[in-house]
């Protein structure tokens, strides 16, 4: 019966407004309300973390002693540069990782108590939706959506009704009958997202869902997340994309080495204006740390010139070079923190 309770605790997001609706789309009536935990009138928040570690083995934790909740309807983003722990936290959340101490609580529910057979069940009430857009390639966008649906038991009549709605609400009606390689990068996450959000799920987790993106695209996606927000579900979103994260101003929770710090209501995505040393020390930081990019270029600083001699004049050093790394489509070493938006500011005086 844990399945039952695991599914029903979950609140269900309202039906979108008449204005977030796709025409002709057909409308849900309202779920009863699911029995809420703790004292009437005390909402129960959707995500529960209460001092999470998660190391992968002997290295630094992944994750430390990470404390704080998410309220129904929130939209928040996750940043911290690479390495930060974003992806272990949205993976401890969807129970592909179990945390090394502490407790996740999702809905009320407490993950660990939930049983390996009860996973499945757990994430129907979860969409995912990841960078590189995990489309099955054999199959139409239709048939990726529909898929989703069919694999949590949903009947035939449920999916032809289910699959067109939301393929709407995401823009794709025209393209039903295209396989994944017939559509751009930006149709492609839009199908993932299409896919994630068919069940209208509680809380949506959506990891880096613009990096592999360019900047117009991704504003389209971030709406679309938006969107599925304003329709009632939870939204957390791990990015790197600075510029998103400024112009969207929601909470931000930001990770530096898996410990959280900073959590704001309304945040930007620095949390305050950098000294250019401090600038420069990120970005190689950044860089340095990327698989993509090349380990000892990123680091390469100037070489020292020797000392000249006390009296002699004085060379000057050499300009630092950009480290030299791929220039594919996925290529975060341009910018400060993989932002598809150039985020280098003018130059300053150090303070
Ligand atoms: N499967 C794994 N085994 C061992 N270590 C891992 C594993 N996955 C992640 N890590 C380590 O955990 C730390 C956090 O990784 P994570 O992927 O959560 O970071 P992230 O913030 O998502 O980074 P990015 O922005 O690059 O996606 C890193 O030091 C990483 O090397
Ligand atoms: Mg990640």
């Amino acid at each position: 019966m844990a399945t039952r309770r695991v599914t029903r605790r979950f609140r269900r997001p309202v039906p979108p407004p008449a204005a977030l609706r796709a025409p002709g789309a057909r409308v849900e009536p309202p779920k009863p309300r699911a029995p809420q935990r703790g004292p009437v009138g005390v909402r129960t928040p959707v995500i529960e973390f209460r001092g999470v570690s998660k190391s992968y083995g002997r290295t630094d934790p992944a994750v430390e002693q990470a404390t704080f909740t998410i309220e129904r309807g929130e939209f928040v983003f996750l940043v911290g540069s690479t390495g930060s722990g974003k992806s272990t936290l949205m993976r401890l959340l969807i129970k592909e990782l179990e945390p090394t101490e502490g407790h996740i609580r999702v809905a009320g529910h407490e993950l660990a108590q939930i049983e390996r057979g009860k996973v499945p069940f757990y994430r129907r009430n979860v969409g995912v939706v990841f960078q590189d857009f995990k489309l099955l390639p054999n199959r139409t966008v239709y048939d990726n959506v529909a898929y989703a649906l069919s694999v949590t038991g949903q009947s035939r009549r449920q999916i032809r009704t289910k699959v067109p709605d939301v393929l709407r609400l995401t823009g794709l009606s025209t393209k039903l009958h295209h396989y994944p390689d017939q559509l751009s990068g930006g149709e492609q996450q839009r199908v993932s997202v299409a896919r994630a959000f068919v069940n209208h799920p509680p809380l949506l987790l959506a990891d880096e869902p613009t990096g592999n993106l360019d900047p117009e695209t991704s504003i389209g996606i971030m709406q679309l997340l938006y969107r599925i927000n304003r329709t009632g579900s939870t939204v957390v979103v791990a990015t790197h994309d600075s510029g998103m994260v400024d112009k969207m101003r929601r909470r931000v929770i930001e990770l530096d080495a898996g410990r959280i710090v900073r959590d704001e209501a309304t945040g930007l995505y620095a949390a305050r204006d950098e000294t250019t040393r401090e600038f420069a020390a990120r970005l190689r930081a950044d860089l340095a740390s990327r698989p993509d990019v090349d380990r000892a270029a990123a680091m390469a600083r100037p070489p020292i010139p020797p000392r000249a001699p006390a009296s002699g004049p004085v060379e000057p050093r050499p300009a630092p070079r950009p480290a030299p790394g791929p220039r594919g489509r996925h290529d975060r070493s341009r910018t400060a923190r993989g932002s598809s938006t150039p985020t280098i500011r003018p130059p300053r005086p150090d303070r």
